[in-house]
């Protein structure tokens, strides 16, 4: 299935398509990831005034190392997107490090939830056993999103961030894919 645009109805009748990444869809990418950081709500990033140059090597780098990037299209633009980045750990090349988003305005309507569902099916495909993810301790949202998928809570990490002068702990999240282990 590698390389397949796979079709997903939403929840408004229209549909959306998941496809793996290419280095065309860095500018797309980037739009939703500046935007997500502007919010300064959902992830640990402050910043995210990387170069071309840096977008380039982060595309290059997870596609060496095996990573999955999919990116969610409606009517040709990039809405969202999720990264199952391959753990650095040579012991831990059969995890995988999940993270996804998508633009504020495309929220609510199904996206999230078809992206989820094909990064799972690419990451079993693709050998992972395990699929881990991390999320604020107020992010309902997503921690909803992850229990819809079976995600299991494993722990949490107490005022992990700081995050505009407030704490917030981390969330720690696991998916066997493998159900007999
Ligand atoms: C979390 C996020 C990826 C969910 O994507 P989405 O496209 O908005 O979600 P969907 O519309 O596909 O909904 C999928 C599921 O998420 C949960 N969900 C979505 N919107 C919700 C809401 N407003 N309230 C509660 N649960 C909600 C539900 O479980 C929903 O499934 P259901 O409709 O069958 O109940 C998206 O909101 C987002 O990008 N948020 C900002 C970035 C972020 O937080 N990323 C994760 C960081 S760890």
């Amino acid at each position: 299935m590698h390389g397949t645009a796979k079709v997903y109805s939403l929840k408004d009748g229209s549909t959306v398509t998941i496809r793996d990444a290419n280095i065309k869809d860095l500018a797309g990418i980037w739009k939703v990831f500046s935007s997500v950081v502007e919010e300064k709500k959902w992830i640990p990033v402050l910043s995210a005034e990387e170069n071309d140059f840096e977008r380039l090597s982060w595309f290059s780098h997870h596609k060496n190392a095996g990573s999955i990037i999919l990116v969610a299209e409606l009517e040709g633009l990039v809405v969202g997107h999720c990264l199952v980045e391959r753990d650095d750990w040579d012991a831990a090349a059969h995890v995988g490090n999940l993270g996804i988003m998508i633009i504020a305005e495309h929220r609510g309507k199904g996206v999230g939830d078809a992206l989820m569902s094909e990064a799972i099916i690419r990451a079993r495909d693709e050998g992972f056993e395990k699929i881990c993810l991390s999320t604020f301790n107020t992010n309902l949202v997503a921690i909803k999103l992850y229990k819809k998928h079976n995600f299991q809570m494993v722990g949490v990490r107490k005022r992990q961030f700081k995050m505009e002068g407030e704490y917030k702990d981390e969330v720690l999240m696991d998916l066997m894919l493998n159900s007999s282990k």
